[in-house]
């Protein structure tokens, strides 16, 4: 990360000094050694890196190794629609592809494999709610390199958050590729006379630099708000601020379910009925994907991973 990019990022007020240096309080050294368990900020913490070794030794084990590595790559295309109050009427039918949790360094694979899943896919615009990385040190060129396969072929415009693996030094590599991120701000999209916002904020889950405040700052009134966060566990916050539809990941769904889908871990601070899929509190609707990718382990049971086409309808 040039100091440049750095300067640039706190005086536009992208992202706040003070949230900035909170961020890079908590980011571990990207020249260091990866650590042991291999992302283990993500779906289990640190402490786990233990029962990490142990869940990969059972699966292989098992004798199950081949059949979750294949379940990882096989990606599913969901399509959903989603009611907008106040949506303007040259937006009806708009379509949203949402990814999610891609861990891009995960296998040397998985960018070809996404790459060649969304390359069909017709939509108006692509969100990314966090989690380019899986590793959270070491060095960031493994996840750029992937992340420039999987760009050319995603429908633009781009906008993504960045997730509780994510580093700014990981940002900076992806704004050089030409994504655009949004830290604690948004963008409006215009149509016709119309606008829709798509907001978005840093990771609330372990580094807690989202400042949903911040990022609605500006937004002209009536105009429909779509919230990015990497995690849902600020659902609440978002129907407080009026957000009209949440878009989160960090979840995995479990990644590694029950038959029934039923996950044995999500590690989300918040109740599980916003882990995974559409869901509803108070006025607001969510989506939670279970991710693009995979994270700790290389596997899936009971849960296959996914890219979310989401259209908008005028309700
Ligand atoms: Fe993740």
């Amino acid at each position: 990360m040039s100091d440049e990019w750095y300067t640039r990022l706190v005086q536009s007020g992208r992202l706040s000094v003070t949230l900035a240096e909170k961020r890079r309080s908590k980011e571990s050294p990207d020249v260091a050694v990866a650590q042991p368990s291999g992302a283990s900020r993500g779906l289990l913490a640190s402490h786990l890196s233990d029962h990490v070794k142990l869940i990969r030794s059972l699966i292989k084990m098992s004798g199950l190794s081949k059949r979750g590595h294949n379940n990882a790559r096989r990606i599913r295309i969901n399509e959903l629609s989603i009611d907008i109050p106040q949506l303007p009427e040259s937006f009806h039918g708009f379509k949203l592809m949402h990814l999610s949790d891609l861990h891009l360094d995960m296998a040397p694979d998985i960018a070809d494999v996404i790459a060649a899943r969304v390359q069909p896919i017709a939509a108006d615009a692509t969100v990314i709610t966090g989690d380019f990385r899986a590793a959270t040190a070491g060095p960031v060129a493994p996840t750029v390199a992937a992340f420039e396969k999987v760009l050319p072929h995603l429908p633009r415009p781009v906008y993504a958050v960045l997730g509780n693996h994510d580093s700014l030094q990981v940002a900076a590599g992806l704004e050089n590729l030409g994504l655009r991120l949004l830290f604690n701000e948004h963008v409006l999209m215009q149509r016709d006379n119309a606008q829709i916002a798509i907001v978005g904020v840093d990771d609330p889950h372990f580094f807690q630099t989202d400042d949903l405040d911040a990022a609605l700052v500006g937004i002209p009134h009536g105009v429909p708000k779509i919230l990015l966060a990497h995690s849902p566990e600020i659902y609440a916050d978002a129907e407080r601020s009026g957000i009209d539809f949440m878009l989160a990941g960090h979840t995995h769904g479990g990644q590694i379910c029950l038959p029934g889908g039923y996950p044995v871990i999500v590690n989300a601070d918040c109740p599980r009925r916003y882990c995974r899929g559409f869901w509803r509190h108070e006025q607001l609707r969510g989506y939670t994907s279970v991710g693009t990718g995979s994270s700790v382990v290389d596997v899936r049971f009971n849960c296959p991973p996914e890219i979310a086409l989401h259209t908008l309808v005028a309700a």
